[in-house]
């Protein structure tokens, strides 16, 4: 039986791999790539979404626009990283597949509902605004999603868009407080697995000499992704976030995790969005998701060079 997926997602160029990890992936069924504004505008990311689908040569995938802002707070955008585009690196065709129609958190509504409960996986890879929209509509989803397996949040690594929120949960705090008391199973991939995924000079290699267009594309990508997490920690590489959240669906042995409480700071200026992950199970607070912290990274980087060799 195939995955079948919803990715949500801000392209940005981890988002990208990820997406493009997915395609390549012959045991998951793709049902829909939902746009969210998050590290550019939302004009830009529907963009991206369908710039890196027709890159792999897969016109026929279903991309949504969803939220244009987060439900409460202003966007904040991450241009310092990913540049103006959202996706800069390698240039790439203004894409000539359709936008649909129908608004994002209504594809996921839908989708939820018209097809059997617990068959669908919803993958996150930015701010948590078109899950949060599509549950506060229609409650009835949550026990019908399979599970939630985002990017988002930080533990003993801090934050990354300030000392103690990551950017995905730090754009929409709200959304992630909303999504992690549905009650739907959750796996979150924080910073401290993230960062152990490292894009080095060597790996990027592995894809800049691939035979099609999508392996150089993609060390174009990471050639410009890299250079924010470079300067900030010193890295030997930036830290490939977004792809860990497909890697955990195909292959959940390649990382491991434990299950806990995760809550989200939404009202201190000071801590917004913070998550505090109750490691240590001293809250007392009801378990609501599997925190991943490890990763085999080597194994990692293994599998999504094979698999991007499979594409255009
Ligand atoms: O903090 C990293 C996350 O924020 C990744 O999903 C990256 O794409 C940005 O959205
Ligand atoms: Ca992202």
């Amino acid at each position: 039986m195939k995955h079948q997926i919803i990715i949500d997602t801000d392209p940005g160029q981890d988002d990208a791999v990820a997406i493009l990890l997915a395609l390549a992936s012959p045991e998951i069924e793709l049902l829909g790539i939902c746009a969210v504004a998050g590290n550019v505008p939302l004009h830009l990311t529907e963009v991206n979404a369908r710039k890196v689908c027709e890159l792999a040569g897969k016109h026929e995938t279903k991309v949504y626009a969803g939220a244009i802002r987060p439900i409460f707070r202003s966007l904040i955008t991450a241009e310092h990283v990913h540049g103006k585009t959202g996706l800069d690196g390698p240039v790439l065709p203004e894409p000539k597949m359709p936008l649909q129609k129908q608004y994002a958190p209504d594809f996921i509504i839908d989708t939820l509902m018209s097809r059997p409960a617990g068959t669908v996986t919803l993958c996150c890879l930015g701010p948590l605004t078109n899950i949060a929209l599509a549950l506060v509509k229609e409650p009835r989803i949550a026990p019908r999603i399979k599970r939630i397996i985002a990017m988002g949040g930080g533990w003993s690594e801090g934050g990354n868009i300030t000392p103690v929120a990551e950017f995905n949960i730090y754009v929409d705090p709200h959304a992630a407080r909303l999504v992690f008391d549905c009650g739907a199973p959750i796996t979150l991939l924080p910073l401290d697995v993230t960062h152990q995924a490292l894009t080095t000079r060597s790996r990027i290699e592995k894809f800049r000499v691939m035979k099609n267009q999508t392996g150089p594309a993609v060390a174009a990508m990471l050639d410009f992704f890299e250079r924010f997490d470079v300067e900030k920690y010193g890295s030997d590489g930036g830290p490939l976030h977004d792809p860990c959240v497909i890697a955990w669906l195909l292959q959940p042995d390649l990382f491991t995790g434990k299950d806990v409480n995760v809550a989200v700071e939404c009202d201190s200026e000071l801590t917004m969005g913070q998550t505090v992950i109750d490691w240590w199970r001293v809250s007392g607070r009801e378990t609501n998701a599997h925190v991943v912290r490890g990763i085999n990274s080597d194994g990692f980087f293994e599998m999504l060079s094979e698999r991007l060799l499979s594409l255009s």
